[in-house]
């Protein structure tokens, strides 16, 4: 494929994330009424950007999050550690979006690389391929997918879930 559309796929995970920022920031929108000045984003701008678009805006990586946050049925802190050393109002520690201690991170940018590996590879190059894979598509609001099982009306005496070894695998 070309470089560019190679491109302009990948673009399409974030690209409802920034259409929805962008609507958000329209002038005439609510956030406008009664001050002439573009606000300043509530997000400040993310510093420790390794797999999204380096020039993604505070608002856009904090919407990212909030959609990954659902489609894992997670929280913030499931990937981001708290810092001892900063308390909120509340006295309890914030957490250091920046920091990559968690192991939980990794993994998170490892999956979007390959969520985006997948669809610009492959989902993008059979004909009429629409709508392209996002977290929810196989984590459906758990943090562990869950195994796949074939209902009991479908010919088979009794539901049987898939392992590897029926997808085509090797057995080891
Ligand atoms: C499933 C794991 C996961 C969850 C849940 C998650 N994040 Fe993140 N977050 C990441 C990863 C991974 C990055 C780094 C992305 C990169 O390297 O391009 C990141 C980056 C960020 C950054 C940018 C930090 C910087 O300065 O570079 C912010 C801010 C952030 N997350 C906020 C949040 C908020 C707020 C929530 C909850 C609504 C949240 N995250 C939930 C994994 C997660
Ligand atoms: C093609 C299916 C698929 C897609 C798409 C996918 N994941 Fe995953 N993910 C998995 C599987 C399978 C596991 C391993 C689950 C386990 O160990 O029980 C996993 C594990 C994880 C884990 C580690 C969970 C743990 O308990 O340690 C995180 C975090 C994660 N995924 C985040 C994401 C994020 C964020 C996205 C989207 C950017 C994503 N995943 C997209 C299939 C997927």
């Amino acid at each position: 494929m070309h470089g560019s559309a190679r491109r302009a796929f990948a673009a399409l995970l974030t690209a409802g994330v920034i259409a929805a920022a962008t609507a958000a920031q329209a002038p005439g929108g609510p956030q406008s009424t009664g001050s002439a000045a573009p606000q300043a984003s509530r997000y400040s701008a993310p510093t420790n950007l390794k797999v999204l678009p380096k020039d993604s805006t505070g608002q856009q990586v904090h919407e990212i999050m909030e959609l990954w946050s659902a489609a894992l049925g997670t929280h913030c802190d499931s990937c981001h550690a708290e810092d001892s050393n900063n308390p909120g109002p509340n006295g309890r520690p914030q957490l250091d979006f920046a920091a990559d201690s968690k192991g939980m991170k990794a993994a998170a940018r490892m999956m979007y690389t390959m969520t985006e590996k997948i669809n610009v590879d492959y989902v993008a190059k059979i004909d009429s391929s629409g709508a392209p894979i996002t977290c929810g598509t196989c984590h459906r609001g758990h943090l562990g997918p869950e195994p796949f099982a074939i209902p009991p009306n479908v010919g088979l005496s009794a539901p049987r879930v898939l392992t590897p070894t029926h997808e085509g695998q090797l057995p080891q």
